[in-house]
């Protein structure tokens, strides 16, 4: 079966509606759809050259993840004994083997149906990845971190504990957030609502991203943000830390405070990839 043809039949099945539910053929598109993403054929979102961000949305997959929730009966999941789960049929949880190449340290973690983990991820526990996420070679995913739902996380990127990379499903035509190529993600930073961040940039401990933080760039003078039509992109090799901005406008100047800003300090140099050198050996 193409992909062509697995798009007009998860577009249909989706305009469906109500009407999908139940039909043994819609579920056998929507499994179709689950099992390219998680051999990581089909993507919810890909690099493309010609796309104003780099990236393009596929819309379609996405309408299809959100088919198998329209569709997946409400199930118990549990292993028995004293815990229960309960989700969608749709989308259990997925399993490995040793011929995955992932590694999964016990303890709590959980990767959803439909989500792609590349040879060589690790994944420390507990950490969660969700649905139409994509986890690429060689990345490090920490404990308390989460991969969101169609996240896109390219290769060698270190997800350090706590961090949270935010999911997006609805609007289907919304970017997910992208972290390129040998980005370190430090310890509790927060990155949401389509931000993309470029390859090899390094984001401090503690920064939190979204559609409406300004990035004060101290090296280019300019201060980035997102538009209506361009999400919040951090540049290539850019090294941003939380910072804090004076607010000017109301009583916000009398009181003497000041927002949450991020800022970038420089672009990576040896100093920062000797701050950010990772144990190989424990890989
Ligand atoms: C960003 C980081 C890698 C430091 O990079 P670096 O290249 O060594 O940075 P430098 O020390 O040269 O600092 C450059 C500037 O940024 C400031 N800075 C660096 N890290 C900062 C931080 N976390 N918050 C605020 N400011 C910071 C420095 O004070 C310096 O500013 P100054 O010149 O005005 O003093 C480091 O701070 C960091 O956050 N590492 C990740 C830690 C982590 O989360 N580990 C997780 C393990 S699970």
């Amino acid at each position: 079966m193409t992909t062509a043809s697995l798009e007009s039949r998860i577009e249909g099945f989706f305009t469906a509606g109500a009407d999908a539910v139940g039909d043994a053929h819609a579920l056998e598109a929507f499994l179709e759809l689950r099992t390219a993403l998680e051999a990581g054929t089909l993507r919810s979102a890909e690099s493309d050259t010609d796309a104003p961000t780099g990236w393009r949305v596929n819309a379609w997959v996405k309408r299809g993840i959100l088919l198998g929730f329209r569709i997946g009966a409400l199930t118990e999941m549990s292993g028995g004994g004293a815990l229960s789960f309960l989700d969608k049929a749709t989308y259990p949880a997925r399993s490995f083997t040793p011929e995955d190449g992932v590694r999964i340290v016990p303890g709590g973690s959980s990767v959803r149906s439909g989500a792609y983990m590349a040879r060589g991820v690790v994944m420390m526990p507990p950490a969660y990845i969700n649905a139409g996420a994509y986890v690429d070679e060689g990345t490090m995913v920490d404990s308390h971190a989460l991969v969101g739902s169609c996240a896109q996380i390219g290769r060698r990127v270190h997800l350090s504990a706590g961090a949270q990379i935010g999911g997006v499903l609805e609007p289907v035509n919304a970017s997910p957030v992208i972290i390129e190529d040998d980005v370190l993600v430090g310890g509790n930073c927060g990155v949401y609502e389509g931000t993309i961040v470029r390859k090899g940039a390094v984001l401090a401990a503690g920064t939190i991203l979204t559609r409406g933080t300004p990035v004060f760039n101290l090296v280019s003078g300019e201060v980035l943000r997102a538009t209506y039509e361009l999400p919040l992109i951090v540049p290539e090799n850019a090294v941003v830390v939380p910072g804090s901005r004076a607010v000017t406008k109301g009583k916000g100047q009398q009181w003497g405070l000041s927002l949450y800003a991020a800022v970038i300090v420089k672009y990576r140099d040896d100093k920062t990839s000797l701050s950010t050198t990772l144990e190989d050996l424990l890989r």
